[in-house]
């Protein structure tokens, strides 16, 4: 099957299927961060502004990879990259492995043109590297001038593929190449099964200066992927909790993070930020919220949730949301190593 194809069932799949994690949740529930009843504060001093990578935004939040490489793509690409400099929020094009095998598609991820000022984030797939593919990443960035290159880490996901790429053998090395190929920073992402720690210690050792832990509990990968060949996976509940990822992650590196991995809502991004994410990121959410012409919508119930969760526990930047200490409790206790 056609990469374009798979690209597009991938789209109808998430959403009109139900393809979220059924028995693992991505454990926000698990987060105490008690309220201040006495605050001390204005609403209006709540400053959630940052700078990531070298940009400003106005709140921690990443509409993360979702598409490209299709007719019909570009619409979706653009439509959400234009919401996200609207509401000067951080966006990432899925895989642009289509666009290195065609180029006549590199218009379907191109964005720059409505979304001007904010980070835009490339993607490839490990799976996908060879020499060749890594000696075309560096004009792939250009042409589309991203920000940052995201390579993302999908072995579970191309074992349940039937027409996946099953040869992870000799690939960690490779990051280091893809580093030294690109002149952006090279952030290491899962796809929603979790970054595990054997995989954290690997991706220490390398250059790479971002990791986005895409942890269980949203879109779940294997789910998608058995819906396409009409079977069921028993791995459709396979991951790693997003907060056992993120915490297990806070602990074995000092590169900085990105959560993701069923993000619902701006409470779920404050909590990640305390346990030590510099930004939030969703992508279901906002494929969902395109669809329904709602992303401008969803992105400011975001922040305000974002805001008000400052405000009530008495922090006005992000430098003191990240210096409350959290309770952690239940499984996601349990799991932590
Ligand atoms: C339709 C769809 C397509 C996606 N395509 C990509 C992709 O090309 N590259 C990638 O790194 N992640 C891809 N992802 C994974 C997301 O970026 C994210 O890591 C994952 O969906 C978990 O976040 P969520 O629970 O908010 O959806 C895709 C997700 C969705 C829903």
């Amino acid at each position: 099957m056609s990469i374009n194809k798979r690209k597009l069932d991938h789209i109808n799949l998430a959403l009109k299927k139900d393809v979220s994690f059924r028995s693992i949740s991505a454990g926000f529930e698990d987060v105490f961060i008690f309220h201040n009843s006495l605050p001390e504060l204005d609403f209006e001093e709540v400053d959630t502004s940052l700078v990531f990578l070298k940009k400003k935004l106005s709140a921690p939040i990443l509409i993360d990879a979702i598409t490209g490489g299709f007719f019909g793509a570009e619409k979706i690409n653009k439509k959400l990259a234009h919401v996200a400099e609207k509401e000067e929020i951080a966006f990432a094009v899925g895989s642009q492995r289509a666009m290195i095998q065609n180029p006549s598609l590199a218009y379907t991820y191109k964005v720059r043109d409505v979304a001007p000022n904010v980070p835009i984030i490339g993607n490839i797939g490990i799976a996908n590297l060879d020499r060749q593919t890594i000696d075309k990443l560096d004009s792939a960035v250009k042409e589309i001038d991203a920000d940052a290159l995201a390579v993302h880490l999908n072995p579970l996901q191309e074992a349940i593929q039937t027409e996946g790429d099953k040869n992870f053998s000799k690939k960690a090395r490779m990051i280091d190449e893809v580093c030294d190929s690109v002149d952006v920073p090279v952030i290491i992402k899962e796809v929603g099964h979790g970054i595990s720690p054997d995989a954290l210690k690997e991706i220490n050792k390398t250059k790479a200066k971002i990791i986005n832990v895409a942890g269980a509990g949203g879109t779940s990968w294997t789910k998608i992927e058995s819906l396409r060949n009409g079977s069921s996976s028993s791995f459709n509940e396979d991951g790693i909790p997003t907060v056992v990822s993120l915490i297990n992650a806070r602990k074995l590196t000092r590169k900085e993070l990105i959560v993701s991995g069923g993000l619902r809502s701006g409470i779920d991004v404050a909590k990640g930020v305390v346990l030590g994410a510099e930004i939030g990121a969703a992508a279901a959410p906002f494929l969902h919220a395109y669809k329904s012409n709602k992303a401008v919508q969803l992105v400011q119930n975001w922040k305000k949730d974002l805001k008000v969760f400052m405000f009530s526990r008495g922090v006005k930047d992000l430098r003191s949301l990240r210096n409350l200490k959290p309770i952690i409790t239940g499984k996601t206790m349990e799991l932590i190593r």
